[in-house]
């Protein structure tokens, strides 16, 4: 059963809050001219509650990882306002931030973006606990480190090795242990099963969810594979050139998707359903430059149903179509494929 089913609308507070969070970044600066501004994040508003898991889903280049960055103020934002348990985090500096970086992770698709080569896995895991002082003494330590490496399923021996003495699947569990050591709430799954072979996948996936079981912990599943996604998410957020264009309950979003970029997504995903591949839509023409959005709805002059009035000059928000619903889309023409 995928988790979709289990986490619908609930009163629980989120552990992170977006309110339209953009990232420009300045690029092509000359000698002759000043900066352009490539809109990476634009206005991108979320939140993501204890023992959830938000699915982050779209093409290459449309600002994911610098989304999770930004929440995480691993990158600044430009603006918007982020919240973490209720705080505003936005301009919070860095050493008032330190005691929160341990109840905020990042897992990436390659480990070894944060496991040191030149470090032991038993010594990694160990940095973060003594860094944020979890454990009094050096026993403890030890014994921690042991029950970590037990929990991502890594024997006592591997808090020896280095990680290239691990295999692919294994050097992800100790990136993991690295980051849920330090019992974090909100942790950014940048891909994380990516680049593993495919046996494997399901096995780290697994691995996530359990821990989620046990610690509440909030998760940003950043992934390309909507197959992996609709089975780790309660919820999914689509995102196209910077901007949240459809978000709501995976289950409502795979059966009922509004946005006509989520439809084009979800009839390339591979599937044994004939009835879906007759309806299979193709996502004609290349995202559009970031540097030089077209206005109006970014989606635009890839989509069927564009007219010439809306669509091409004014944005849509991300709107309710039904009430209560929790199924939120960004489209002028939502209201048709809603009741078609
Ligand atoms: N530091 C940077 N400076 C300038 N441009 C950047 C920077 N980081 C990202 N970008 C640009 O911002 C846009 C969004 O990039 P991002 O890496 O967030 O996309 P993504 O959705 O994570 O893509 P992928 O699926 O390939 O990982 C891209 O056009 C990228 O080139
Ligand atoms: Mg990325």
């Amino acid at each position: 059963m995928s988790q979709a089913s289990s986490g619908s609308a609930d009163d629980r507070k989120p552990v992170l809050q977006a309110e339209r969070v953009s990232k420009y970044f300045p690029v092509d600066r000359t000698l002759f001219r000043g900066p352009r501004l490539l809109r990476a994040v634009d206005a991108a508003t979320l939140f993501v509650r204890p023992g959830e898991t938000l699915g982050l889903v779209g093409e290459s280049g449309c600002g994911k990882s610098t989304l999770g960055r930004v929440l995480l103020r691993l990158t600044e934002p430009t603006y918007g306002r982020i919240l973490f348990e209720g705080t505003d985090i936005t301009s919070l500096p860095q050493r008032q931030l330190r005691p929160l970086r341990r109840k905020m992770q990042l897992i990436f698709q390659d480990p070894y973006a944060s496991l040191n080569p030149r470090m032991t896995i038993g010594d990694a895991v160990a940095e973060g606990l003594i860094v944020h002082r979890l454990a009094a003494t050096r026993s403890e330590l030890r014994d921690r480190v042991a029950s970590v490496l037990d929990r991502v399923g890594l024997g006592p021996d591997s808090a020896e090795r280095f990680p290239h003495e691990l295999s692919a699947g294994q050097r992800q569990r100790a990136a993991i242990a690295r980051s849920l050591a330090v019992e974090p709430c909100f942790v950014v799954c940048d891909e994380p099963v990516s680049s593993l072979d495919v046996s494997i996948q399901a096995q780290i996936v697994n691995l996530l969810l359990d821990i989620q079981e046990t610690t509440r912990a909030a998760y940003l599943f950043i992934s390309h594979d909507l197959r992996v996604v609709r089975h780790v998410a309660h919820r999914i957020a689509v995102m196209y050139l910077g901007r949240i264009v459809e978000v709501g309950p995976t289950d409502r979003v795979f059966a009922q998707p509004l946005h006509p970029y989520t439809r084009a997504l979800l009839s390339a995903m591979p599937t044994a359903d004939t009835s879906r591949r007759k309806l299979r839509l193709l996502l004609e023409g290349d995202p559009p430059d970031p540097l030089a959005p077209p206005t109006g709805c970014p989606f635009h002059p890839r989509c069927a149903m564009a007219d010439a009035d809306a669509c091409r000059s004014r944005t849509p928000a991300l709107e309710e179509l039904e009430r209560q619903s929790h199924h939120r889309v960004a489209c002028w023409h939502a209201a048709d494929t809603g009741s078609a």
